[in-house]
């Protein structure tokens, strides 16, 4: 069976790459995705059963293949020298700090390498050197990543012409070009299949059920949820003040009877829609009660395309709709 985490890698990147990425879309693509991996291989390695060796295969080839040889490529050998150049310090500044950082993921990956081949060379007992080994690098990039992300891409971003950033994408198509055509989806798709292998759960489980409760319901919007038989099977906010008011009894309904006889042969034809694939949204916006309220049916589906239900979210725009201006993170700090 296809593991759904592994689609979502693919498809994300997909629906990304649809329009030309920018340099940022692409080197941060490939840090989420790389940390996917991370979390991947590292539910193998803490398993209840010893991982394969075709999984640590796999990932050690991901790691020196993309990571090592290409990924930090992209960056030492276009990104950092142009920053460089048009003023981000390297000596004592953030460059110098993410060639260092580079000098010691590579430190720890030799020495995961070295576990890794004694343990798909059949040693069993390289196993805990294996964990640690991989504990380590992880720890590095991760942090690295998060610097990158945050704080050196947009410095860099800041500072770049529009004719800066052709230079890094040129720069980046020329590293990739180094390990053939297609390299990014060719090692996309590694990851993707070392996600599916390890059977990583969704990030949703890592919630306790009443967390997730408590999340749902802390939303500014309301939810409800029909299945794909048209029945009620959830609603948020259930004891909160809501716009549209609803109770438990709605659990189990079909919709013919929770929607007035004048609207509900629309709202039968909007499921049959998303039924048949033929669309993923609709929405709709009214005066209710003083307010704007904006309503918006949308398909649910499972990553491999199954209709799972419609979601209906109710929200009253009121306030966004009086927006003007901005108001930042750091004026909100000031105010406190
Ligand atoms: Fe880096
Ligand atoms: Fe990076």
């Amino acid at each position: 069976m296809t593991s759904v985490i592994g689609l979502r890698v693919l498809r994300a990147h997909n629906r990304r790459m649809q329009t030309s990425p920018t340099w940022t879309e692409i080197l941060m693509t490939d840090h989420e995705t790389t940390e996917r991996v991370f979390a991947a291989f590292e539910q193998a390695l803490a398993g209840p059963t010893p991982p394969s060796t075709s999984i640590v295969a796999d990932a050690l080839e991901y790691f020196t293949g993309y990571v090592e040889r290409c990924h930090n490529h992209k960056e030492e050998d276009h990104l950092f020298p142009l920053a460089e150049q048009l003023g981000v310090p390297r000596e004592g500044g953030p460059l110098a700090i993410m060639i260092m950082e580079h000098r010691r993921s590579e430190e720890a990956l030799a020495a995961l390498r070295t576990f890794a081949g004694e343990y798909i060379g059949g040693r069993n007992d390289a196993l805990p050197g294996l964990q640690k080994a991989f504990a380590e690098y992880s720890s590095i990039l991760k942090e690295h990543f998060w610097k990158e992300n945050d704080i050196l891409f947009p410095m860099a971003r800041r500072i770049f012409e529009d004719k800066d950033d052709a230079t890094v994408l040129a720069g980046i198509a020329e590293v990739e070009g180094r390990f053939g055509s297609d390299t990014r989806e060719r090692f996309y798709a590694l990851a993707a299949r070392i996600v599916e292998t390890s059977q990583m759960r969704d990030l949703s489980e890592n919630l306790p059920k009443d967390v997730l409760a408590a999340i749902l319901n802390t939303l500014p919007i309301e939810l409800s949820f029909v299945d794909a038989d048209d029945r009620v099977r959830y609603f948020s906010h259930e004891n909160h003040a809501k716009i549209f008011g609803r109770t438990r009894g709605a659990i189990g309904r079909v919709v013919e009877q929770c929607h007035p006889p004048q609207s509900v042969h629309k709202v039968k034809k909007i499921l049959q829609a998303f039924k048949n694939g033929e669309r993923g949204v609709a929405e709709f916006w009214l005066d209710f009660g003083g307010r704007k309220v904006h309503v918006r049916y949308f398909a649910v589906r499972s990553a491999e395309g199954q209709y799972l239900g419609c979601l209906e979210t109710v929200q009253d725009i009121t306030p966004i709709q009086a927006i003007t201006g901005e108001r930042r993170l750091v004026d909100e700090a000031l105010a406190i």
